[in-house]
């Protein structure tokens, strides 16, 4: 029996908890200041509000005051909140963090350091903890197609535990896996920490043809479908640039998870609303009023300056991401500005 605490009580550190409890682990869900009322639900005896999933039973909870009383004697710490909280939250976890086997990070997203300069998350927890001076233990990225309702209502899932060291990858991933929730280790971590982030990205774009064909009642599944091919291309180009696998782009991390966050999700939402006709501004004010964080939206605008911090042939590269970039920006003819992208 392994000691977890899963730092971050939304939707996926809930729903991880089915099967880390499964296994038989001691598990630990803390919530952040913004997570009173998703415990509260739960305390309650109510579904998880995020998932409409009970929490797996035997989960202990923990509010943002007990984080100290949560991370004591954790052997695996999954930080598990809104990329925007990772910085935070991961600072006042280190001394915790720092005691722990392994950091599993299941946050997509990209960060600017002080310079502006733009990092994958596993480095920007890297940074954070060396300016403390605080040793971090080997950090596990968690990536694949796996909607937290799913993993919470203990659906067959394929995930990927990506880390530089093989050999607590393979530790944790046997130690985790369940009958349903199977994870397949890896040591690119940068083609999964890529390929994340730009897949909520890349499901704005999905999400205009869903909405075309709900305005016109009539299918656009052949631009839906080269929109998913260009995109397939794009995060393959710009893991490369970064010393990614393509490999990795291909399977699960990359092609499996875009095919799941353009079926459903915020992202693939957003991009709908926008194709049915909303302007791109409202439908985000909407979706936020509504507590749904649309997490493609600030890594598009981080990834169009990672791509030219990168520079050389990159930006030619990877039309659809700036096509992306300007219909959130409020471009006119959004479908046109996508169809143009990704049309040989
Ligand atoms: N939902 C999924 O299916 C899924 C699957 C794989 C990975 N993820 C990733 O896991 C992470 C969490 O996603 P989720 O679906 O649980 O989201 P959620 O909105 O349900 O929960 C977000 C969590 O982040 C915290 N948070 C939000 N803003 C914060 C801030 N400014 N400071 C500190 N904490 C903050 C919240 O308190 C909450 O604990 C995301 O990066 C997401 O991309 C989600």
């Amino acid at each position: 029996m392994t000691t977890i605490t899963i730092l971050g009580a939304g939707a996926m550190g809930s729903a991880l908890a089915t099967p880390y409890r499964a296994q038989g682990h001691d598990v630990r869900l803390w919530g952040t200041w913004l997570d009173d009322h998703l415990l509260d639900a739960v305390e309650a005896g109510r579904p998880h509000p995020r998932t409409n999933v009970r929490l797996a039973e035997g989960t202990r909870l923990f509010r943002s005051g007990e984080l100290e009383a949560a991370l004591d004697g954790a052997e695996y710490v999954v930080l598990s909140v809104a990329s925007v909280g990772v910085e935070k939250v991961a600072e006042l976890a280190l001394p915790g963090i720092a005691r722990a086997r392994a950091l599993l990070l299941t946050s997509k997203g990209f960060a600017p350091d002080a310079e502006g300069r733009i990092e994958l998350l596993p480095d920007a927890v890297r940074r954070v903890a060396a300016t403390s001076g605080t040793p971090l233990p080997p950090i596990v990225a968690v990536g694949g197609p796996c909607k937290a309702n799913e993993v919470a209502a203990d659906r067959w899932t394929a995930t990927l535990y990506a880390g530089k060291d093989e050999a607590i990858v393979a530790e944790v991933a046997d130690s985790l896996s369940s009958t349903t929730y199977r994870i397949e280790g890896a040591t690119d971590e940068v083609g999964l920490e890529v390929s994340a982030p730009m897949k909520n990205v890349y499901a704005i774009a999905l999400g205009i043809a869903d909405g075309l064909h709900e305005a016109h009642d009539e299918p656009f599944h052949n631009l839906k479908s080269a929109t998913f091919a260009q995109a397939v291309r794009e995060i393959a180009a710009l893991g490369e640039a970064l010393g990614g696998r393509t490999e990795t782009v291909y399977g699960l991390a990359g092609v499996g998870d875009l095919e799941v966050t353009g079926l459903s999700g915020r992202n693939k939402v957003y991009g709908s609303r926008i194709g049915r006709g909303e302007e791109a501004g409202a439908a985000l004010e909407a979706m936020v009023a509504a507590e749904q964080t649309v997490e493609g939206v600030p890594a598009a605008g981080l990834a169009v300056r990672l791509v030219e911090q990168i520079g050389g042939s990159l930006p030619d590269r990877m039309p659809l991401l700036a096509a992306v970039a300007a219909v959130i920006d409020g471009a006119e003819d959004p479908a046109g500005r996508v169809a143009a992208a990704v049309l040989p």
